[in-house]
């Protein structure tokens, strides 16, 4: 068997994130501008093919998850065959495990299609219950459609089913224990992300960010929290809510880093290989797919690419520099 994908700091990586576009229905305003961003050219797009060739090459490695992310991933056409075809991937190792992170706007009209075509896991993104907040947030006036995409991914019996909010002063900050009970009567985990520094218009600031520890302290108020302390790699801390079974999740990538544990690697909509959501170098993983690179050249650029990845994001850090290209172009 192939050596596994193990980085300088001993690191193993098992967890691909495939960005299938960087276009989305909504205009989150911590992510893009009103009029969008220069979208990627439609011929640089990974296709349907090059992506089930890539997943191929990444299962060898050793990777065992594969999450498709945007921009908004339901807005690929050929969303539902891109699932089927990385779900029919078997290695030595065994079988690759494919996972989405959605929006869900359009998530009710193809829930069955996906979990048929092999999907086991999703994460949704829900920062906000009330109506009009969403429309001032994602500029789009489209609650309902993604309170009927947690319906039928709740009915779907994909679990767990994961919600995430990104806590923002002034935004949904008073809103948190709202979320927790929605997402308790939906049987779902859900994690309240501290904001990073990837935005479009690059306006984040630590000052302003909704750390880890005020989220505790607000859902403190209303539920009892007990710390689960086995974490692995999950960027989320995890709390049992009242007692069980609802469990909820804290990411707090800015304040409490989980880089010492990271098991991703990213690949753009463009075929671009990342090491890290915040690495500022890319390696042309599309160029090399297309300039007629065999599997053993993919594999030593893969291998160059995890070689090469830092330590950690070093937001805090006096040398910090935000990535030129914003969340939905990288792929969450
Ligand atoms: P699972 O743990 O497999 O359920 O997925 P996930 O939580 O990694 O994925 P999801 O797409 O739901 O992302 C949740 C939040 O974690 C988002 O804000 C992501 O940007 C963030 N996140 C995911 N991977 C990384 C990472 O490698 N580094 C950092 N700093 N944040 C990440
Ligand atoms: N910081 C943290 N999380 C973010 N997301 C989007 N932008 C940011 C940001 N700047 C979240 C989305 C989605 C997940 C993929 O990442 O809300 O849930
Ligand atoms: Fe779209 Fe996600 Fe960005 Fe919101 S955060 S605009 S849903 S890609």
């Amino acid at each position: 068997m192939t050596d596994l994908l193990v980085d300088r700091f001993g690191r193993t990586h098992r967890d691909l994130r495939i960005s299938l576009t960087d276009k989305c229905n909504l205009r989150c305003t911590y992510c893009m501008p009103a009029e969008g961003v220069p979208w990627i050219a439609k011929q640089n797009l990974l296709t349907t093919d090059e992506i089930e060739r890539v997943g191929r090459v990444f299962a060898d490695l050793g990777v065992v998850e594969a999450r498709l992310t945007g921009g908004e991933p339901l807005l690929r056409p050929d969303a539902v065959e891109v699932v089927r075809r990385l779900a029919a991937i078997e290695t030595e190792r065994g079988r690759l495990r494919v996972s989405m992170t959605t929006n869900a706007l359009g998530l009710a009209p193809v829930m069955d299609d996906l979990v048929d075509a092999g999907l086991e896991r999703l994460n949704i993104s829900i920062d906000t219950l009330d109506a009009d907040r969403f429309h001032r947030l994602t500029r789009r006036n489209r609650l309902d459609d993604v309170l009927a995409g947690i319906a039928a991914a709740q009915r779907s019996g994909l679990r767990p089913l994961k919600l995430n909010a990104v806590a923002m002063r002034g935004v949904n900050d008073d809103e948190f224990v709202d979320l927790l009970r929605f997402a308790r009567d939906h049987d779902a985990q859900l994690r309240f992300i501290e904001q990073m520094p990837l935005d479009a218009g690059h306006t984040w600031s630590r000052a302003e960010m909704v750390g880890g520890e005020e989220i505790l302290d607000r859902l403190s108020a209303a539920f009892t929290l007990e710390p689960i302390g086995e974490r692995g790699s999950d960027p989320a801390e995890l709390f049992v809510v009242d007692g069980g079974p609802t469990t909820v999740g804290v990411i707090a990538s800015v304040s409490a880093p989980f880089c010492g544990s990271c098991d991703r690697v990213r690949i753009t909509a463009d075929g671009q290989l990342r090491n890290c959501l915040f690495a500022r170098d890319e390696s042309d993983l599309l160029g090399l797919l297309r300039g007629g690179g065999s599997d053993g050249d993919l594999t030593a650029m893969i291998r160059r690419c995890i070689g090469e990845k830092r330590e950690g994001h070093g937001i805090d850090g006096p040398n910090f520099l935000q990535p030129d290209r914003p969340m939905s172009a990288i792929g969450g």
